[in-house]
């Protein structure tokens, strides 16, 4: 595309049924918040719109898991998602949401309109239906075989181990989500996308025009899909939760999440250009925008085959120019997932590292799954903020600010005659911004960012030859001109890492004392971006070291996590012998109550309880003081052995055994009649 004129910045709207994570952070909001930062600083018009996606299966699964209607779902966790992209300055122009009535009237007139013009396929076909839960199971509400890799637990819209979308009827084996019985097939009507009929066309454009400038892995999945030949999709779901089909016929019925989901990056500017007194049709429908969707990998399909086939269909838009989807993090060598809770969560972070945002932006994308998927470690995490973060541009900043305020009086020193270590030290700086633009223009962040901390690498290196702190005694207009040099080399990174790094950057505009920000253009012509004279603000730390106690923590966070993933999944133990009945009724069984408890003194494992049998209140000692205070126990109705052959315990007489089991954290618990409220000497048989 030749010059845009202006940019539409999109961002995958997250699923309001959870929080977020660094997942999320690194494979999406992190870049797309990059590439905004960098056009808006270089005064590009741009719009950056994302939103809360709040329609679709999931969110009903957990609304009915908790007990909470699905608008309870997307409220709470729009606000949780929300926070946490504005504390990690994910810079929006505009967050909405799905469920805003602007989004509701544009994504239904969208679908109105292709009805209208005949660009749907209505059919009666029959779908899988829960007789039990007397409800059509589409998407997440089925789990089946995939039929293209065999993964047993694809769902119905997608399988995640291999990324291939399909219809829910595809399924092997298919099951309901909801109650776990075999579907059966009912009939129904729904409108289909005819995506087959868009083959030559993405042929042409996919495959033909972005061969060259799409990710190999975007691309590469594309061109699999259309080789296998695409079919009709269907734009509508039997389901209570989402926009109602808005034609006639369509009563009971939704649109699908995945095409009203996208129409939400419209509604967004809409409701962005509103606010601001602008039109949104030139971000949506002028060929001289560029539209760049920023996605993860799962999200490929919907975004450079489905969304573009409905966009053509309606035939006014403009298509996305690229597509930089993401690989996957994974999180200590394992796959990040919220079910399994294996993540860090960007409101707990903030918790254990307050003020940390930018380290954690650093990390990420120096970790950028960009070309595959990568791991994100805490060794790591503080490796990078230790030796670069602090030791190189820290470092940097802290010894020229200070040594600026001991020789100078904080006053930016007049230099003398430039030498030609100088001279190159400055050419080198005014060549980075270009350098850095042409990594970012790519896609590529990681590469930038490199390429920002060798700016400060260059700085320090820089004051580590010339060392001022020596010159100062013996050649006092050298040191000046060495000050002079390093105060530019401080300057421009202010600016060259405001995308990367914003909070740093404002710290660093305030310690430089800064009245305007420097632009990336200043920094590549010859001008004095500090010039002499001007006086700097105090100094003060950009970044502190992280200590191994810190790690240590975050790292028994995750054990924790997995033992108790552990506990779960923990393998049951095989069946003993047979018993007869004759030797089960030798065992008699009483519900009981603990009436007091104390520990037996000298022991540390044994508690000595006097338990109401119903036939007695008799003393049992029970080897489970080091999980149960005698207070927690005292009051507790439980399940006691009450014929067991007595015998004594360090000296006490113990009739009887209390029966205990673990839980699925490998805690203690007591085997009890769950507030059943049973007398005290009921038998269990
Ligand atoms: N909610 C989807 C996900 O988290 C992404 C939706 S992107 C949009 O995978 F284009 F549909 F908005
Ligand atoms: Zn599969």
């Amino acid at each position: 595309m030749s010059t845009p004129k202006r940019y539409t910045i999109t961002a995958a709207l997250p699923y309001t049924n959870g929080p977020i994570h660094i997942g999320h952070l690194a494979g999406v909001y992190v870049p797309a918040d990059i590439y905004a930062r960098y056009l808006k600083m270089q005064g590009k018009d741009v719009v950056f719109v994302c939103g809360s996606d709040e329609h679709g299966v999931p969110i009903t699964i957990k609304a009915k898991k908790e007990g909470v209607s699905p608008q309870d779902v997307v409220d709470k966790y729009d606000g949780i998602i929300r926070k946490s992209f504005q504390d990690f300055g994910i810079a929006f122009d505009n967050y909405s949401r799905t469920s805003a009535k602007i989004h509701h009237e544009t994504a239904a007139a969208f679908f109105e309109k292709l009805y209208k013009e005949g660009k749907f396929i209505e059919e009666v076909t029959q779908q899988l239906y829960d007789d039990e839960a007397k409800q059509f199971l589409a998407d997440r509400f089925v789990i089946g075989t995939c039929p293209k890799c065999g993964n047993e637990e694809s769902y119905g819209d997608q399988c995640e181990k291999c990324g291939t979308s399909h219809n829910a009827t595809d399924l092997i084996n298919p099951k309901s989500a909801i109650t776990g019985n075999v579907p059966v097939l009912k009939e129904t009507k729904h409108w289909f996308l005819p995506l087959d009929q868009y083959e030559p066309w993405l042929k042409e454009w996919i495959l033909d025009s972005h061969k060259k400038d799409w990710k190999p892995n975007v691309y590469g999945q594309c061109k699999s899909w259309i080789d296998d030949g695409l079919r009709p999709r269907a734009v509508t779901r039997d389901l209570d939760w989402g926009i109602p089909v808005p034609v006639a016929g369509g009563e009971g019925k939704v649109l699908y999440v995945w095409f009203d989901a996208p129409i939400g990056y419209i509604s967004a500017t809409k409701e962005w250009a509103a606010r601001e007194n602008k039109d949104w049709e030139p971000y949506w429908k002028d060929q001289d925008t560029k539209l760049v969707h920023f996605i993860g990998k799962d999200n490929i399909v919907f975004h450079c085959i489905i969304f573009p086939s409905m966009l053509k269909a309606e035939g006014s838009y403009i298509l996305p120019d690229n597509v930089p989807a993401n690989e996957f993090l994974n999180l200590e060598g394992n796959k990040l997932s919220t079910s399994k809770n294996w993540a860090v969560w960007l409101h707990e972070y903030l918790e254990d590292f307050p003020g940390k945002e930018d380290v954690l932006r650093y990390v990420l994308t120096a970790n950028a799954p960009e070309t595959k998927d990568n791991d994100f470690t805490w060794k790591d995490f503080q490796q990078r903020n230790n030796s670069e973060l602090v030791a190189i541009l820290g470092n940097f900043i802290n010894r020229v600010v200070v040594l600026t305020h001991k020789y100078y009086d904080a006053e930016v020193p007049q230099p003398g005659q430039l030498n030609e270590t100088d001279e190159n030290i400055l050419a080198e700086l005014r060549a980075y911004p270009a350098v850095i633009a042409s990594s970012i223009e790519k896609y590529r962040f990681r590469e930038a960012q490199a390429e920002m901390m060798n700016v400060a690498r260059l700085g320090n290196k820089y004051l580590a030859d010339e060392e001022p702190w020596k010159t100062i005694k013996t050649d006092e207009a050298r040191t000046k001109t060495v000050m002079y040099v390093a105060l530019q080399v401080a300057a421009a990174l202010s600016s060259i890492c405001q995308p990367f790094l914003p909070f740093t950057a404002k710290k660093l505009s305030t310690i430089l004392n800064l009245k305007k920000n420097i632009s990336w253009p200043q920094i590549a012509s010859a001008e004095a971006l500090l010039a002499p004279q001007h006086v700097i603000g105090k100094a003060s730390l950009l970044f502190e070291k992280i200590e191994d106690d810190a790690i240590a923590k975050q790292l028994e966070k995750l054990e924790n996590t997995k033992r108790m993933n552990q506990a779960e999944q923990k393998s049951v133990e095989e069946q003993k012998e047979t018993a007869t009945f004759e030797d089960f009724t030798k065992i008699d069984l009483r519900v009981g109550t603990i009436v007091s408890a104390e520990k037996m003194p000298k022991t540390k494992k044994l508690l000595v309880l006097k338990v109401d049998t119903g036939l007695d209140t008799r003393t049992i000692v029970s080897g489970i003081a080091e999980h149960f205070s005698p207070e927690e126990v005292v009051g507790k109705q439980v399940t006691v052995l009450v014929n067991l052959a007595p015998r004594k315990l360090r000296g006490t007489l113990s009739e009887g055994m209390i029966l205990m089991t673990e839980n699925a954290q490998g805690e203690l618990v007591f085997v009890n009649p769950d507030e059943a409220q049973v007398s005290n000497g009921s038998t269990i048989a």
